[in-house]
């Protein structure tokens, strides 16, 4: 996606949920459904770190100010700055991890100026003040700093996640990230950054262990070669202060396919020899869903598409995209495995989601702001469902965005707030979090569709499945946009003793929430009969679905 480098070089349940309803059928016969997924209790594939369910809240647009941060004497309920509907929610879908500052904003933020009090704090011209919107608010532009550091850890701890932090290689020295990790991980009373810790009221160490070091140092971080990124990364990494702690550094990683950058990178990381590829945790993947011109272009602004207004094929063009990512994930793997035998380095996919133009901000003048739909909802299902997959490779993900940008959870502006269908579906997917993946093997029709005169296809049903003691939980995305799919699910040596399902859908392809209609689309809750061993289960069409059975 050099468009994308380009782009960023120059910048220096309604009527809808009854109609899906029907579909939650429970049949006695297993025989005549059109799919089966048969999951296998004996063939775990590995623990799903809970931080694959991760975020990214980069200082854009509306996601710091507005989003996150309304400030200690708004009018809008907030704890301590922070808004309070985003807090609540926050908590509810158990969020393990959350990256800040950045994205490419990381690359020009001095961490200093977001510490000490706030009223001496400077303003500074934000990375993206240049394609802000001229009637945006002045914080959108103008970085005022009133959210730094300690009020995005302050944040993390309200919310129960682990903070990331990104630090800065394009344009300050290693010196600046180490003395970041200072003072947020120094001993109280330990150093003058741990007093200047103390003095903003948190005298115990933040213990931050996620840092990525730099972001995307192939365009907006640096616009370096891989040989030369990991010459930084090597300096930068070498080092950092621990406070007997164990740093978990994120390298940045490839876009989409670049795979000359992986192994680029880890080629001369390892020229310093094997020992090297130890002090890394992670390397960034970053894939966006984007184009949606049936091949008529790459170009990074014509092939987008619209968020809002799309026809099926546009559907499932998206969802196409979204089911690369298993692709580039095992590919990347590969290509990590030539150098790092032992697979030591995790995957981190530290920005994910789809990327639309212009034109759907629930904000207008929000830039990269886009209203999310039911398509979001079925694409970050199959994303998730495929991290699931891959438990051993994926050491984190962070959907991007949280709020107000790209694949937003929630949405925000003053005191109007509301969950999108994204969020929805990581409030089903939560309890993933530190289950065992299971080998599931779905047995579906492809779903086909005319791609401007060309066949073309996709997966009918996908998902995963993970088992935490007794209690087994599938999730399954069905694609098609018009066809129910029937399907028995059957679970070889094991007895179901309770099963419940909460679907997430609409009649219309195009349903989403906004701060008028806030509840169009939500999830549905029931409890399924059980008769025999198996079970057979009706998916609606463009629907996420989690099952939810307890073995006996
Ligand atoms: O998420 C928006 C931007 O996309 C990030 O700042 C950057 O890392 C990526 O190109």
């Amino acid at each position: 996606m050099n468009n994308r480098r380009e782009f960023l070089r120059n910048l220096s349940l309604g009527t809808g949920a009854l109609f899906a309803w029907k579909y939650l059928s429970f049949a006695t016969p297993a025989t005549g459904t059109e799919s089966r997924i048969d999951i296998l209790l004996d063939e775990p594939l590995g623990m799903i770190s809970s931080t694959i369910y991760g975020h990214f809240t980069e200082n854009l647009g509306g996601v710091i100010y507005d989003g996150i941060w309304v400030g200690k004497n708004s009018v809008i309920p907030n704890v301590d700055g922070i808004r309070k509907d985003l807090v609540d929610q926050m908590r509810k879908i158990k969020a393990p991890v959350v990256r800040f500052p950045g994205g490419c904003f990381a690359d020009s933020y001095d961490w200093r100026d977001g510490i000490g009090p706030a009223d001496k704090r400077p303003r500074r011209t934000n990375f993206w003040g240049d394609v802000e919107s001229k009637n945006g608010p002045a914080s959108h532009k103008y970085d005022p700093n009133q959210f730094g550091t300690n009020e995005f850890v302050h944040f993390c701890n309200l919310i129960g996640s682990q903070p990331y932090l990104a630090a800065n290689l394009r344009s300050l020295p290693a010196e600046e990230f180490h003395r970041w990790v200072e003072y947020c991980n120094s001993p109280a009373g330990s150093t003058t950054l741990a007093d200047l810790r103390a003095s903003a009221g948190y005298p115990e160490p933040f213990g931050v262990r996620y840092w990525g070091v730099g972001n995307e140092s192939w365009g907006c971080g640096g616009n370096f070669t891989p040989q030369e990124y990991a010459v930084e990364f090597r300096r930068f990494a070498t080092w950092v202060p621990r406070y007997g702690m164990d740093l978990s550094l994120v390298a940045s990683g490839p876009n989409d396919d670049n795979w000359d950058w992986t192994r680029g990178f880890l080629e001369e990381i390892l020229k310093k020899g094997p020992s090297q590829l130890r002090s890394i945790y992670g390397l960034a993947l970053h894939y966006y869903a984007w184009n949606l011109s049936r091949g008529r272009t790459n170009d990074w602004n014509e092939g987008k598409g619209d968020a809002l207004k799309f026809d099926a094929v546009d559907w499932y063009e998206l969802l196409r995209q979204g089911e690369v990512i298993e692709s580039l994930i095992e590919g990347h793997w590969q290509a990590m495995g030539e150098f790092d035998r032992e697979h030591g380095i995790k995957l981190v996919v530290d920005e994910w989601g789809p990327w639309y133009k212009p034109g759907s901000e629930a904000t207008p003048g929000d830039i990269l702001e886009q209203t999310p739909t039911l398509r979001d909802a079925v694409f970050s299902g199959m994303t998730l469902d495929v991290f699931n997959r891959h438990p051993g490779k994926i050491g984190m993900a962070n959907c991007a965005q949280l709020i107000n940008c790209l694949n937003s959870l929630y949405l925000a502006h003053e005191d109007k707030f509301c969950v999108t269908p994204v969020g929805y579906v990581f409030d089903l997917y939560s309890a993933h979090q530190g289950g065992q993946s299971l080998r599931a093997i779905f047995s579906s029709p492809q779903v086909h569709y005319d791609r401007d005169g060309k066949a073309a296809n996709l997966p009918g049903l996908s998902g995963s499945a993970s088992l935490h003691d007794k209690e087994l939980m599938l999730t399954v995305t069905n694609p098609h946009t018009s066809e129910p799919n029937e399907t028995e699910i059957t679970i070889p040596g094991a007895t179901i003793r309770k099963a419940s399902a909460t679907v997430l859908t609409h009649s219309d392809i195009h349903a989403h929430n906004t701060f008028t209609e806030r509840d169009a689309v939500v999830p549905r809750t029931q409890t399924l009969e059980l008769r025999g061993a198996s079970i057979i289960f009706g998916f609606p069409p463009a629907s996420v679905t989690k099952l939810l059975l307890t073995l006996a």
